[in-house]
């Protein structure tokens, strides 16, 4: 078994995998059920003084679509999408400090932690429940400065608002971290263009961590009846959100240094839980996919992180943290020094003339309708590979263009006369060099 114990701000996790702060962690009860479950940790529902954001919760709606954007009538699939509205605890933060303190305990007696949440509706807001989840024996906290719905609340500050402005968020996490003894992260909201900055700020002005990254903003019409799903604007997110998280988590991760990250937004299964890691997730937060699925659903995604490890070689979470973005680029132009690729297409399966799709998307005039077969322009192919993944029959193979194949004027001048021609009449067989194609 591997070991799935990871350091967060601070505590030690017996692993990496936590509930994000979402409906689930709204409830006493199946907080203990995420407990038994074996999360890493729980983060309790955002716990508020805004009545307007408790409110908005016992008028939470939502409208899970799959991929056709029809409601899923059960069938939860990878690619559903998640549209939803909802605000924070319904329960005043004062009401809660009983149950955090039972919880705190229960989550403790068994390896796990309670998290708190936070969102005020003044600076001082923010402080009084903070200092408030502290006292209950929380031993750390995150700030939501990426809820997307407070900004279509009129009278309202909070969540995204805060998180889009890096002065702002910094001036709330720094009153924050001086007025408590406990770790305090930042949950980043993605709905705008500079979540680096804002990280940056909110580590310098005292944050342990950041969350990479609250749900996005969308909006999603019935066509049927012309009208918008939910009435407007929500929360939006599903596994198809991931790649955008994973660019946070990247960027992030790589220009700050590798600052502790948690990684939220997108997670499906254990699959996903190892990108975030790959990526420079130190913990993961599980959120929507609970709410579909059930708690009983979380072991299996634990186990599938457990399973992935042993089976991969990856001893603990430490030896997958980050790998895939230390490997990135961080420069396109590095693209330019690798060695020039090009398609050829093998006759042997190539079902062409009758298909032709490589022919259809091929962009660059590389491959065209030649003597009833694909007939391969080479000084035109760039090496992008879309050939290789729309052809159906794996009939499509890349290659390194050789030094001598490149530099040879032939093969850029001789092939285009025999294409012009009609005559390129041996366009499969790479034995032989497309100059002697053309003798
Ligand atoms: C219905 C719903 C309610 C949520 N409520 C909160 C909240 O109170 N506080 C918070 O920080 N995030 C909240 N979130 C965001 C989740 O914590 C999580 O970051 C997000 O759903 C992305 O993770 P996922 O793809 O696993 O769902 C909520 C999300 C949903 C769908």
């Amino acid at each position: 078994m591997a070991n799935l114990e990871i350091d967060f701000c601070g505590l030690k996790f017996k692993n990496p995998v936590l509930v994000a702060s979402i409906e689930p962690t709204n409830s006493p009860e199946v907080i203990r059920e995420c407990v038994d479950a074996g999360a890493g940790g729980m983060i309790i529902k955002t716990l508020t003084d805004i009545e307007d954001m408790a409110r908005l919760t016992q008028n939470s709606k939502y409208a899970i679509l799959n991929e056709k954007n029809e409601p899923i009538n059960g069938k939860v699939n990878k690619n559903f999408v998640f549209f939803s509205r909802s605000g924070y605890s319904g329960t005043h933060y004062k009401e809660w400090v009983p149950y955090l303190k039972e919880l705190r305990q229960y989550a403790e007696d068994r390896g796990s932690h309670l998290i708190g949440s936070a969102g005020g509706k003044s600076v001082q807001g923010w402080v009084d429940i903070c200092r408030t989840i502290e006292d209950a024996g929380i031993k750390l906290i995150e700030l939501n400065f990426g809820c997307p719905h407070p900004a279509m609340m009129p009278g309202v500050h909070g969540g995204s608002m805060i998180g889009q402005d890096p002065d702002v968020a910094a001036e709330v996490t720094r009153a924050v971290t001086e007025a408590v003894g406990i770790p305090v992260f930042v949950k980043l909201t993605p709905d705008q263009s500079k979540p680096v900055e804002v990280a940056r700020a909110v580590m310098q002005a005292g944050a342990a961590a950041v969350t990479a990254t609250n749900r996005h903003t969308g909006f999603v019409v019935d066509i049927e009846t012309g009208t918008p799903r939910l009435g407007g604007p929500a929360g939006i997110g599903g596994t198809w959100v991931k790649p955008l998280s994973l660019r946070w988590v990247n960027k992030i991760f790589t220009e700050l240094g590798g600052v502790p990250i948690s990684g939220s937004n997108g997670i499906y299964d254990h699959k996903d839980i190892v990108e975030f890691i790959m990526t420079g997730a130190r913990t993961v937060q599980i959120g929507s996919i609970l709410m579909l699925k059930g708690i009983k659903y979380l072991p299996k995604v634990i186990r599938g992180l457990d399973e992935f490890m042993d089976s991969h070689g990856y001893a603990d979470i430490e030896s997958m943290l980050g790998i895939a973005s230390r490997r990135s680029v961080v420069d396109y132009s590095e693209q330019f020094k690798k060695p020039r690729m090009h398609s050829e297409v093998k006759a042997e399966t190539c079902k062409n003339p009758k298909c032709t799709i490589c022919i259809q998307t091929c962009f660059y005039d590389a491959l065209a309708q030649v003597d009833g077969r694909v007939g391969m322009l080479h000084q035109n192919c760039i090496g992008c590979e879309l050939c290789t993944q729309t052809c159906p029959f794996d009939s499509i193979a890349m290659h390194t263009t050789s030094e001598q194949l490149r530099q040879t004027a032939e093969y850029f001048s001789i092939p285009e006369k025999i294409f012009q021609e009609g005559k390129f009449e041996k366009p499969f067989d790479r034995g032989i060099s497309l100059s002697r194609v053309a003798d």
